[in-house]
């Protein structure tokens, strides 16, 4: 990479993959890969459809309803999830694992985000499930927080940890397990400490916001998403673990779009889209941090080391100045305000090189 100086103009990495995406599903899931494919050549994409993405044959139905919804032309590849209930069926999931439809399946607990409430209720209940995971190879993806409404929001990551995570894998400790957009000290040093095993996902926006943000001059539905931003101890930890050079961190930036006025309600959405510009605002992050040489580590490398993928073959290039973020960003007919809307970015995404 092009990161000899201090202050480089331009950084030049293989192409990235986006290890953590919500990609929807109808009218704007067309517009909605776009963005993610014009930065990135793969991305794991989330199976919380309404209903959910349960089993194999779905997972197939739902890649290519993604494949074509693509832009003519476009090569980008999505790896496909299964959504874990309690009734999960582990000869359906090893099936779809060795058919390469299913790449991954996600542990998402009942009623904690988005869509979830046909999640797993009792992580012991899916023992079987995570044992022939474990047998095959192929990773558990967690959505890392309890849902015990008495305990407090902020604290809902941490306490996972003691109550499921870390019971999870002493029953299985060979499974590969993905920590996904981990937002606290506690889970940084908690994958930092576990074996090869266990990995995290990190989002831009918990390297970029703490919990102020949704709170600055009045509440910002937009800054608003699950697992909710923490303290700034907890930001400055994960940029710690983002730009340290542990192949133990990648990029998953859990862009998860909802319309402007599922939003700016009530009761709004969980949710930050940060697909239009993901890439140069993580680029911010590792230069502000003077870690540009671990960049192409985070974004490119090991995430396929991870998975046992092949790295990308392609490289990208970004450009010192940014441009400023659009206020709104149109898909299948739906107005959505992009992550760090209205900002003038550090970085500009220049594309592919030949
Ligand atoms: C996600 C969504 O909207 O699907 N929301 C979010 O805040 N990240 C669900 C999730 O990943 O928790
Ligand atoms: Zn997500």
């Amino acid at each position: 990479m092009s990161a000899e100086s201090a202050a480089p103009a331009e950084i030049v990495i293989r192409q990235p993959d986006d290890w953590h995406v919500h990609l929807r599903d109808g009218a704007w899931l067309g517009d909605l890969a776009g963005h993610t494919a014009r930065q990135f050549a793969r991305a794991i994409v989330m199976p919380n459809l309404a209903p959910p993405v349960t089993t194999s044959a779905m997972a197939a139905d739902y890649r290519q309803r993604i494949r074509a919804a693509l832009p003519a032309g476009s090569t980008f590849e999505p790896l496909m999830t299964a959504y874990l209930t309690d009734h999960s069926d582990p000869a359906d999931l090893a099936a779809g694992h060795g058919d390469g439809v299913l790449v991954a399946a996600k542990l998402y607990p009942a009623h904690a985000t988005t869509n979830s409430a046909h999640g797993v209720s009792d992580a012991g209940l899916i023992d079987p499930v995570l044992e022939t995971m474990a047998r095959i190879g192929m990773p558990l993806l967690v959505h890392g927080e309890v849902t015990d409404s008495a305990i407090d929001i902020f604290d809902r990551e941490a306490v996972f940890i003691e109550r499921v995570m870390a019971p999870l894998l002493a029953r299985h400790p060979g499974l590969k397990v993905v920590f996904e957009h981990i937002t606290t000290r506690e889970a940084a040093l908690f994958v930092a400490d576990a074996g090869p095993n266990v990995a995290a996902t990190i989002t831009p926006h918990h390297l970029q916001i703490n919990r102020n943000a949704m709170f600055a001059g009045g509440i910002r539905p937009h800054a608003y998403c699950l697992p909710v931003a923490k303290r700034e101890v907890h930001r400055l930890a994960l940029r710690a673990a983002a730009t340290g050079g542990s192949g133990k961190f990648f990029l998953g930036t859990d862009t998860a779009p909802h319309a402007v006025e599922a939003k700016e309600a009530a009761c709004g959405c969980a949710g930050i889209f940060n697909a239009p510009h993901a890439l140069e605002c993580y680029a911010e992050v590792f230069d502000e941090e003077g870690a540009l040489a671990h960049f192409e580590g985070f974004a490119s490398l090991n995430g396929p080391a991870f998975y046992g993928l092949p790295v990308n073959p392609g490289r990208v290039r970004l450009v010192r100045g940014g441009e400023r973020v659009a206020e709104r960003v149109a898909a299948g007919g739906r107005a959505i305000v992009p992550y760090r809307a209205g900002e003038v970015l550090g970085w500009r995404f220049a594309g592919q090189l030949d």
